[in-house]
């Protein structure tokens, strides 16, 4: 069966150019009332326009879709919490929140400032707070929302010259760990999505990529998926170029080792630690204690 949104409210921060423009389009093409959010700055985050959001918005009505234009920055919260109003005031709902605003201050961590750390932090973490938290409570008495976080290989891989995105992007993997477990019980299910595709952000990255096959449009079908009535939770989905894949943290079995030479015994059987056959994802951060106390009791019994 066809993956419908018809009768869902749709917000896509970031949506004026690139990844977020593919998934407004493709939430709007397939029923979903969207809310266009672009500050419309450079790709540093400075400067601002509204023009970009506008042109989506006039793509998506002149396909007979509904769509509104919103300039808030996402790092500002009150303005944030506006534009949800806004949309609960049009529509009566938000269902899905795609947090995928971003810019980049790439430089090697020895020449980066704290203001470009912090500022790149500000954008994609809490940007996404900011956007999450005016959406949650809706969608907690509704009983129904569908997150999404753009994470990225470079924050789960790392990359060099990015210290800055790459902790900001896996901060957003933890951000979704956690608010999955919180939403299961009103069905908000929370995922993250590590996209791969050429944009404004990746232009640079011409001589290393077939930046012909990387188109965004690739992407949004995995995004679609994410933000589906059969969504899973608390995933991280890669995608790029027609490729989908899954991303985990995983545990290893390792050791167990106590007493004074515990730290000679940890250099000794690093290896064994280090053996991925066996490896689990563990359901909470609670299991992990869980496992090492399993460890002690056995060593105990
Ligand atoms: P893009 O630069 O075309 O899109 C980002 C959009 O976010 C821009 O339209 C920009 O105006 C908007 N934006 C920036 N700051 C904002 C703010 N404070 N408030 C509201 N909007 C703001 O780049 P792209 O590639 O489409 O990026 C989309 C997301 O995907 C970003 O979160 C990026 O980090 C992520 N990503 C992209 C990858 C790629 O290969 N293109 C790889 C991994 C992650």
């Amino acid at each position: 069966m066809a993956m419908r949104f018809d009768g869902r409210v749709a917000i896509v921060t970031g949506a004026g150019g690139g990844l977020g423009r593919e998934h407004a389009l493709a939430l709007a093409a397939r029923g979903a009332k969207v809310v266009i959010n672009d500050l419309g700055g450079a790709r540093d985050g400075t400067g601002g326009s509204s023009a970009a959001a506008e042109a989506v918005v006039e793509e998506i009505k002149a396909a007979g879709g509904e769509a509104f234009a919103n300039g808030a920055s996402v790092t500002d919260a009150e303005a944030v919490q506006d534009m949800v109003d806004q949309a609960i005031a049009t529509w009566g709902r938000v269902d899905i929140l795609v947090n995928n605003a971003g810019v980049l201050r790439d430089k090697t961590f020895a020449k980066m400032t704290l203001d470009d750390f912090r500022f790149v932090m500000d954008v994609h973490l809490m940007g996404a707070v900011n956007c999450t938290k005016a959406v949650w409570d809706g969608m907690r008495e509704r009983n129904y929302g569908r997150i999404v976080m753009t994470t990225s290989s470079s924050g789960l891989f790392g990359n060099f010259g990015q210290t800055n995105y790459g902790a900001a992007k896996m901060a957003l993997v933890g951000f979704m760990q956690t608010l999955s477990i919180e939403g299961a019980k009103n069905d908000i299910r929370v995922n993250c999505l590590a996209p791969t595709a050429h944009t404004r952000m990746t232009e640079d990255l011409g001589a290393a990529l077939p930046l012909e096959a990387l188109g965004p449009e690739l992407v949004s079908p995995g995004l679609l998926y994410l933000v589906s009535e059969d969504a899973p939770t608390r995933c991280i989905l890669a995608a790029g170029a027609g490729g989908f894949e899954r991303a985990y943290v995983t545990l290893t079995q390792g050791i167990r080792v106590v007493g004074p030479d515990a730290p000679e015994q940890i250099a000794a059987q690093f290896e064994a630690i280090s053996d991925r056959a066996g490896e689990v994802v563990p359901e909470s951060g609670m299991a992990q204690g869980v496992i090492e106390l399993g460890k002690a009791q056995k060593a105990h019994s």
